[in-house]
């Protein structure tokens, strides 16, 4: 099983509502990921758009981008072996009432677009959004 790197962020609904600290612990008590990088910042309305570019002609796009730049929150790098898609699995699915049991957003997030966390879903998006963050971090384990 290869050691990968990947983005988590918890999202401005999770930082407001103090349950930072209780996702971290998860990330790292039940996940056993190894934080290498992490932060604390308000996104900028560019910088979000630039983020989920990808979702552009989506209806939600604008939502999401408000949504995210609503106040401050806190991108990651993590990493462990099968770290993009065990990330995927911890953090349950995008809308809570189908998140499995036990995952961060069956745990902490509202509703489909307050859903408490963001992670890469895949090698060629961690190979995007580490640097959208983290430009001085390396993408790949040596
Ligand atoms: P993310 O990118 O944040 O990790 O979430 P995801 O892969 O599980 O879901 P994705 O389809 O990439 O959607 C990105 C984010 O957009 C918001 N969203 N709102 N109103 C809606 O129907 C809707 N659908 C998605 C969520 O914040 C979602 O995480
Ligand atoms: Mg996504």
């Amino acid at each position: 099983m290869a050691v990968e790197r990947t983005l988590l962020i918890i999202k401005p609904d999770a930082v407001a509502a103090r349950n930072a600290g209780r996702i971290l612990a998860m990330i790292e008590n039940q996940g056993g990921f190894t934080v290498i990088a992490m932060r604390m910042e308000r996104l900028t309305v560019d910088s979000a758009r630039r983020f989920y570019e990808v979702h552009r002609d989506r209806p939600f796009y604008d939502d999401l981008v408000a949504f995210m730049t609503s106040g401050p929150c806190i991108p990651l790098v993590l990493e462990r072996g099968d770290a993009i898609a065990g990330l995927r699995e911890l953090i349950g699915a995008t809308n809570p009432a189908e998140a499995a049991e036990g995952t961060v957003r069956a745990l902490y997030a509202t509703n489909v677009q307050n859903n408490a966390v963001h992670a890469s879903d895949s090698p060629e998006s961690a190979l995007k959004e580490i640097p959208h963050f983290f430009p001085e971090v390396a993408v790949e384990v040596s």
